[in-house]
């Protein structure tokens, strides 16, 4: 599958050296004489920022990586993430929006480099850090990021596809790629696995060549450079704001004493998680240190450039505590979430300006929003009404419940039924400590309380035989960094006890595979039923009318601020999780390209609580601002926990 490009490249600079030499032939290396690298034998620096194809929709890559043109960049930094383009084992998705060779033509149509980061693990607070789900099914003890079998083959049969793709697109091949990354902060993870690494390092030369730079990035301490690095791999570290370049520098220098200084992650801002404030970097201080940077001769990509959005079940996690990652991955990045110019993008490229000549294209305007305003919702139907009505194939069954890798239902929502098989009194106290990530358990459509993985995995209930009990489950986006990764299955990982006796014979229902069926189901005997606060997660539907001449549409934000936690669908794309009890994101961003003139369909999930069920407020407003900065909530969950915790007596 690797030979044709591989074979194209080797002919190519053997023809160019036999029969012409070397001199016209493309070149892109490290100078360790002059601490610098040289492109076409010049000495060459990199002022580059990082996006992620992924986060952004494909209709709007050109209009982003013309504003990193125009702020005065010369490349870019980017990751790419194995499980958008391998969704189940062996089958490989390169199109549209996964289509990676048409994002980097367009970056080299541009006039920008790409530092090219395959991982195949990235970080980058994206589900599992870019792993493919499908590598935990059937392998509970599997070691990621080591020489463990299992992951070796998968990591090499995604590298002969994904490598061989690239390969055309080095600089030495005329494209636009001057260096790729191996592994990502492999000095973060404890499993320090030399062999790994040079498996990896041997994958890239076998396909891509000698002729590119492999490079690996770690934080800037010597515990991490110790096993993120291997000899042929050129050391670089990352690390934020700075005003004594020097110091951050002596880590790469104890490293590679000669050679480019590099700053593969110079932070822009940072990264959100629901339930805590907004993160914000004074655009000032980082154009300061960006200064400072440039004057020092370091190379630097700023992490983020263009932020961009978690859509559908993308974001990641972190663990311990467990804290998701929110819909908006704007990081406070010098382009917003919706590709708008900030005033941190004119202080870099104010800085940038000190250095070289200006772009040579004026700054793009940034898109327009409007303010579609209010609409009405509907409700659809319940979940458990929904479920029993459509599920593709019906449910599965199982004695014990089965995590979602196991049914092969990877992300998003999954809904156990039991049956009871005596009466229960109230209280009856369940315990589902292998609940990942966040439960709502019901007895016959009545909510009985929220269950979370590792706050509060008891509930209690109470029911006659013949009852349902019915636990839907989300899973909230997988772990993306650090030691506990490997332990990131996803739905009900353990049993449902009751005094220690694990419940036995569940129904089982991946939920909303397809969500355009939504809109034909017509349930309208179905109601939520109340219990306090809580009430039956259901589905809720409404129609956007936007007007039928241009420049409609255009990007808007969804705002539901009245209510409380779900997911949202427009036009049948996932536009992300809203939560807007928990904050700090209160508006989801809606691009223009999933709109139309004329009408839209929104679907909207609700978890625990919609403004339908309490007045007249059945809607959701679109404006034409962002909010992802408001007031959070660290006590979520906890509030709901006693209703779960201490129980009350259903009213229903
Ligand atoms: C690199 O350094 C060497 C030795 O100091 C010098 O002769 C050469 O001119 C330098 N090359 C460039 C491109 O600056
Ligand atoms: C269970 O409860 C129902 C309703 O209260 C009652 O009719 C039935 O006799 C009970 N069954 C048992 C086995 O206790
Ligand atoms: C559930 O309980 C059964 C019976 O004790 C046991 O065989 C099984 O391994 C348990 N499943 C999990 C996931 O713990
Ligand atoms: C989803 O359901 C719709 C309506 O039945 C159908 O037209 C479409 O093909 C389905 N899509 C998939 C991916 O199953
Ligand atoms: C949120 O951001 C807006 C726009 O930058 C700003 O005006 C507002 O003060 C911020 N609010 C909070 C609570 O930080
Ligand atoms: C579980 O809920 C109780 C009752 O609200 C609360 O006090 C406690 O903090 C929660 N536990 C955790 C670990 O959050």
């Amino acid at each position: 599958m690797a030979g044709v490009p591989i074979w194209s490249a080797r002919l190519c600079s053997a023809l160019l050296i036999i029969f012409f030499g070397c001199s016209e032939a493309r070149s892109f290396g490290i100078d360790y004489e002059n601490d610098t690298f040289v492109l076409d034998g010049k000495p060459f620096r990199y002022v580059s920022g990082s996006i992620h194809y992924s986060r952004v929709p494909n209709q709007y890559w050109k209009d982003r990586l013309t504003k990193m043109f125009a702020a005065g960049l010369n490349a870019i930094q980017v990751y790419i993430p194995w499980n958008i383009h391998e969704p189940f084992q062996g089958q490989f998705d390169f199109s549209g929006q996964q289509d990676v060779v048409a994002f980097l033509r367009l970056t080299h149509s541009i006039g920008l480099y790409v530092i090219l980061r395959p991982g195949p693990y990235i970080c980058a607070e994206w589900e599992f850090g870019g792993f493919p789900a499908w590598l935990l099914k059937g392998n509970n003890d599997i070691q990621l990021r080591s020489s463990d079998p299992r992951y070796i083959k998968a990591v090499d049969q995604w590298f002969d596809v994904l490598l061989s793709e690239i390969a055309p697109l080095l600089y030495v091949n005329g494209g636009p790629i001057i260096s790729v990354q191996v592994e990502n902060e492999y000095g973060s993870y404890f499993a320090c696995d030399y062999d790994y690494l040079r498996f990896l390092r041997q994958k890239m030369i076998d396909i891509l060549g000698n002729d590119v730079v492999l490079f690996t990035t770690d934080g800037d301490g010597v515990g991490y450079l110790r096993c993120g690095t291997l000899e042929g791999l050129y050391t670089t570290i990352d690390f934020g704001i700075t005003y004594d370049p020097a110091q951050n520098f002596n880590v790469q220098r104890k490293w590679e004493p000669r050679g480019p200084l590099v700053n593969s992650e110079f932070y822009t801002g940072w990264l959100d998680h629901w339930g805590e404030s907004h993160s914000h970097t004074d655009a000032a201080a980082f154009a300061k240190s960006l200064d400072l940077l440039l004057a020092y001769g370091a190379n630097v990509n700023m992490y983020m450039f263009e932020g961009g959005t978690n859509f559908g079940f993308w974001n990641g996690a972190e663990y311990p505590p467990f804290k998701a990652i929110p819909t908006s991955y704007d990081y406070d990045a010098p382009l917003s979430e919706a590709g708008d110019i900030t005033e941190k993008y004119i202080a870099i490229r104010q800085v940038i300006c000190k250095y070289y000549p200006p772009p040579p294209i004026p700054i793009p305007p940034s898109t327009p929003k409007f303010a579609y305003g209010k609409i009405t919702m509907n409700l659809v139907s319940t979940i458990p009404d929904y479920l029993e009505k459509y599920t593709p194939g019906g449910p599965i069954k199982s004695k014990y419940p089965i995590n979602m890798e196991e049914i092969d239902h990877y992300y998003g929502f999954v809904m156990y039924r039991h049956i009871l098989k005596d009466n229960v009194s109230w209280p009856t106290t369940l315990d589902i400590m292998g609940v990942r990530d966040r439960g709502y358990v019901m007895i016959n459509q009545i909510p009985f309380g929220i269950i979370e993985r590792e706050k509060n995995t008891t509930v209690n209930i109470k029911g006659v035989i013949g009852d349902y009990l019915d636990i839907l489950v989300e899973n909230q986006g997988r772990i993306n960094y650090g030691d506990n990764m490997n332990d990131n299955r996803k739905g009900l990982i353990t049993n449902v006890t009751h005094n220690g006796d694990a419940l036995t014979d569940w129904l089982i229902y991946p939920l909303l595979e397809n969500i355009t069926l939504v809109q034909s189901f017509n349930l309208k005997h179905s109601y939520p039923r109340q219990n306090g606060l809580l009430s039956t997660p259901a589905l809720y539907t409404g129609q956007l009318v936007v007007p039928k001449k241009a420049p409609h549409p255009m990007d808007t934000y969804f705002d539901m601020s009245l209510w409380t936690k779900g997911q949202v669908w427009m036009n049948n794309f996932n536009l992300g999780r809203y939560w807007p009890a928990a904050g700090p994101q209160i508006r989801l961003y809606i691009p223009k390209p999933v709109l139309n003139q004329g009408v839209n369909t929104v679907v909207m999930l609700e978890l625990e609580s919609s403004p339908c069920m309490h007045d007249t407020n059945c809607f959701v407003t679109f404006m034409d601002q962002p909010l992802i900065n408001g007031t959070v909530h660290t006590s979520v969950g906890h509030h709901h926990g006693k209703l779960s915790h201490h129980g009350y007596l259903p009213s229903v």
